[in-house]
């Protein structure tokens, strides 16, 4: 058989409720154009973020009837361990409640003011949380991920000379780890080859740098490069995994995107001092370091999330979905950033709408009209999230794990498409209040 099938029955339901037209417009105007402030019920499909929203399997809440609620030495924890030991091979594993904390931590410990953190594309969380610190956050995309119409493999790469440039500028005192986001969500969703993992670790560990891997998607990740990389299709996800972690030092993980966890993170690592430190902070402000803030019935749920990752129909299926909607709406007219990503579409909005400069944010503006038009939430990554930042104007269609049909996705292309076909009408967005930071989530904005 060719067609590819959701490898899941559906065992529990919730009901999506229906808005008109006029409702959602007055939703919008209460919410000043920013999506982040509706209420999830007015939301027919929401494509706000593949993070945390996964639907869970029946072994995963069977799971976490087991939790081990206990303060320290929970059983919950030393499953969890051994599980991503396992994966990562790492010795030390630190719980967190979601990966910003493992990076806040991280970074306390490892960056000082001054320093320069180099990654193919920090995530903004990520970016924000090196910023903090005082330090630089340095995106070292590959060429090919200039051209959002190119269709190179692995597009997330890393500049693997632009880093060795970068290390001679600075100086590698200065530079206190190099990091790798894989998939590089920000860049599109974009896998990152074994080669560049290989490469990046070469040239950090000849300057004595460490290296890390900021590892949310690492299952997708590994999946486009058992598809695509040459030779490597005999190796199963999980092996392609464990290789990818054979060459970092350590890494962040968010367990809400390749756990199928609704709330969690991990902190890893080899060195044993830095581990310490770790823990020290992590008592201060996640808690002890068998639980890290989350309940052990969540240590559970990410301990099976794990390995259920992994399954190779799954991830078939996951980008073969991801896949349709991509070229589906890309084959119609509408440019997305090819090829299609491993957890979400990206639509190219400064392409697709020429008359709405930069300023006056044509992903934004986007954004707005699907949800007008059909009710269906995006996010927009361009100059709102990243400001002078932003390499492209981007509206992201993130889709979460497990929780949407081969309908709805039908339904999605049907929307995009309509949109589309009346692209010339749609008009940008002026900014009428923002924060000093991550300014994407509550600007308020006016329509021009
Ligand atoms: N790194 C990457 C690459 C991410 O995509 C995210 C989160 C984080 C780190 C932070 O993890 O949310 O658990 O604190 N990305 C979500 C998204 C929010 O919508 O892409 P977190």
């Amino acid at each position: 058989m060719k067609t590819i099938i959701e490898p899941f029955r559906i065992k529990s339901v919730e009901p999506l409720r229906r808005t008109t037209p006029a409702e959602r417009e007055k939703y919008l105007k209460d919410a000043g154009y920013n999506l982040f402030e509706l209420h999830s019920s007015d939301i027919l499909i929401d494509l706000l973020t593949d993070s945390g929203t996964s639907a869970m399997s029946t072994a995963q809440w069977a799971a976490m009837m087991r939790g081990d609620e206990s303060y320290a030495g929970s059983e919950s924890f030393f499953r969890l361990k051994k599980v991503a030991e396992e994966l990562t091979g790492f010795r030390h594993v630190i719980p967190t409640h979601q990966g910003r904390a493992a990076e806040r931590i991280l970074f306390t410990v490892m960056c000082r003011e001054g320093d320069v953190v180099p990654s193919n594309t920090h995530f903004d969380t990520t970016r924000a949380n090196i910023e903090f610190r005082g330090s630089r956050a340095v995106d070292l995309p590959s060429p090919e991920a200039a051209d959002t119409q190119s269709r190179h493999r692995f597009k997330g790469n890393m500049d693997v000379d632009a880093l060795e440039k970068l290390i001679e500028r600075e100086g590698a005192a200065k530079i206190p780890l190099v990091m790798l986001t894989v998939t590089d969500n920000s860049g599109g969703g974009q896998p990152v080859s074994l080669e560049n993992i290989r490469a990046v670790h070469k040239v950090a560990s000849r300057h004595n740098i460490p290296f890390y891997l900021d590892a949310c998607r690492f299952a997708e990740n590994a999946y486009f490069i058992h598809q695509q990389e040459p030779g490597l299709d005999r190796l199963t996800p999980k092996q392609i995994a464990q290789a990818m972690f054979s060459y970092a030092d350590g890494c962040t993980f968010s367990a809400k995107k390749d756990a199928f966890a609704n709330i969690g993170g991990l902190l890893c690592t080899n060195d044993d001092r830095l581990a310490q430190q770790e823990r020290n902070l992590l008592i201060l402000t996640e808690g002890f370091p068998t639980y890290g803030g989350l309940a052990g019935r969540d240590l559970e749920a990410i301990a099976v999330g794990l390995e259920e990752v992994l399954d190779p129909d799954y991830l078939e299926y996951r980008i073969a979905s991801t896949r349709y909607l991509g070229r589906h709406i890309a084959d119609h007219g509408v440019p997305i950033v090819e090829p299609p990503g491993g957890h979400a579409i990206y639509i190219d909005a400064g392409r697709m709408l020429p008359h709405i400069p930069r300023h006056e944010f044509p992903a934004q503006a986007l954004a707005v009209e699907l949800y007008r038009h059909a009710g269906v939430r995006g996010v927009e990554i361009g100059s709102v999230m990243f400001g002078e930042h932003a390499r492209h104007e981007l509206l992201r269609l993130a889709i979460p794990r497990r929780v949407y049909t081969q309908s709805h996705i039908d339904y999605l292309v049907e929307a995009i498409l309509e949109v589309a076909e009346n692209k010339e009408k749609l008009r940008g967005l002026r900014i009428v209040s923002q924060p000093e930071f991550l300014r994407h989530f509550t600007a308020r904005f006016e329509p021009l």
